[in-house]
């Protein structure tokens, strides 16, 4: 079994380096974060993904995960080096590529000779390129190996994935990278490295896109009086179209789409490409944000300034703690500025946030607001005891982003209910 290092711990840097010790080899993970190593060196760790404790501890136990501080410590000894640092957006919505080439730069010296390097991180098409040369290191492999997983179900996602994409020029070090996945049940293809790179924009890219398609056969509902959960049910039946991804929603968000689509249409259009068809995605997405909001605002009866409002939901999705581009941040935020008064509960967030307060308890949330908004999907706000919601809310009324409660009970205990796409 291969040595590997993995630079970077977070979703995509530890799922990959917990699971490949799962599968059996021996991983050094690094950071330049002395806590999140401390941390992760006590067994604690530092984020919220179900089953990634249980794969963290067992590499632990078993001595085959070590993680320690700095890229060069972890890089020196390995055969394979993971590159999975953020590519956040950059000011003109291209993606910074300034973390992952300050790695390259520090391993390059370091690497053993016929090292491979590998990019997990989602890079613009041609970083591969910007690699090799941040190492300066004719010897060392650079091959692309882009990530499908999404948080919340992110170990699931790496061990039994739909597929493994390996770019790479050197076919020798496409099939070393190839042969650590032996035990992953997946189609594996091998590609060159901008095909690889164009993959993973091009699928995460579609995917908002159907977001967005669904969210404007939302609002067509609406307008039309037809009702969205039975026009997706009979769309997904379609084998071309599939029910996944087809739920309607407050808009999407997270630390990938928002930032990946308007990379997508940078790439596009620094290749003299206009994609004006994701230009359009994203903005109706922004009016979806836009148009979850208003529906608070008409059910507060055409203002919120003053208004209580109460909020289910933090984090982008169901599953997760992560709040980056979240939608729930987009439309409280939104409420907020218009004066309302937000207290927000979340099963996974806790800290502080600055446009509303957040509360412990879901309950807590719903003392005396005017207006209760679902904004995140979590399986325990279906079984909350609504009467008791009743009972604290000054008026019984809820806007449900997510579509997740039941409608007709809640209207039978005497809700206003608006949900997406319903009329
Ligand atoms: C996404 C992709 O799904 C992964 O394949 C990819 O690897 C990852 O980005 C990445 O590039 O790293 P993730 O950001 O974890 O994964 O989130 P998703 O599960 O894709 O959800 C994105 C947004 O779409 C969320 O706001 C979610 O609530 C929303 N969504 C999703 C809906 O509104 N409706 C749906 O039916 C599904």
């Amino acid at each position: 079994m291969g040595k590997i290092a993995v630079i970077g711990t977070g979703y995509v840097g530890l799922t990959t380096g917990a699971c490949f010790a799962h599968l059996g080899h021996d991983v050094i993970c690094a950071d330049i974060d002395e806590r999140k190593i401390a941390k992760l060196n006590k067994g604690e760790i530092p984020i919220h993904e179900p089953g990634l404790d249980r794969i963290v501890h067992e590499g632990r136990d078993t001595g085959k995960l070590l993680f320690v501080l700095g890229a060069e410590a972890a890089a020196r000894h390995c055969e394979f080096v993971y590159l999975c640092v953020p590519t956040p957006e950059g000011a003109d919505g291209s993606a910074d590529l300034s973390y992952i080439e300050a790695a390259a730069r520090q391993i390059g010296p370091v690497l053993p000779a016929d090292a491979v390097v590998i990019n997990k991180s989602t890079v613009p098409v041609g970083s591969t390129r910007v690699v090799e040369r941040a190492l300066g290191r004719s010897d060392v492999a650079v091959v692309s190996n882009p990530e499908f997983l999404r948080e919340g179900s992110a170990v699931n996602d790496f061990l039994k994935p739909d597929r493994v994409v390996i770019g790479a020029d050197d076919q020798s070090a496409a099939v070393r990278v190839a042969s650590l996945y032996v035990g992953v049940p997946a189609p594996l293809m091998v590609t060159d490295p901008a095909s690889a790179e164009t993959i993973k924009y091009a699928c995460n890219a579609f995917l908002a896109t159907k977001l967005s398609f669904v969210n404007a056969v939302a609002a067509i509902c609406e307008a039309v009086g037809a009702d969205v959960k039975d026009v997706i049910l009979g769309m997904g039946y379609d084998r071309r179209i599939g029910h996944e991804f087809l739920k309607p929603g407050p808009g999407w968000g997270g630390s990938c789409f928002p930032k990946d689509s308007k990379a997508l249409i940078r790439i596009a259009e620094d290749h003299g490409y206009d994609f004006h068809l994701m230009r359009g995605v994203v903005s109706v997405n922004e009016e979806q944000f836009e148009r979850t909001a208003e529906k608070v605002v008409q059910m507060a009866g055409g203002s919120v300034d003053g208004v209580k409002i109460g909020a289910w939901g933090i984090a982008f999705k169901a599953n997760t703690d992560d709040v980056r581009e979240s939608p729930a941040l987009e439309i409280l935020g939104r409420l907020a500025r218009q004066g309302a008064i937000v207290r927000a509960y979340d099963p996974a967030v806790s800290s502080p946030m600055d446009d509303f307060e957040v509360v412990t308890d879901p309950y807590a949330a719903c003392e005396g607001a005017d207006v209760l908004i679902v904004l995140t999907e979590w399986d325990e706000f279906k079984w909350l005891d609504m009467d008791k919601v009743r009972d604290l809310m000054a008026e019984p009324r809820v806007v449900d982003a997510r579509n997740l409660l039941d409608r007709s009970a809640l209207q039978r205990r005497g809700f206003s209910y608006v949900g997406i796409g319903r009329a």
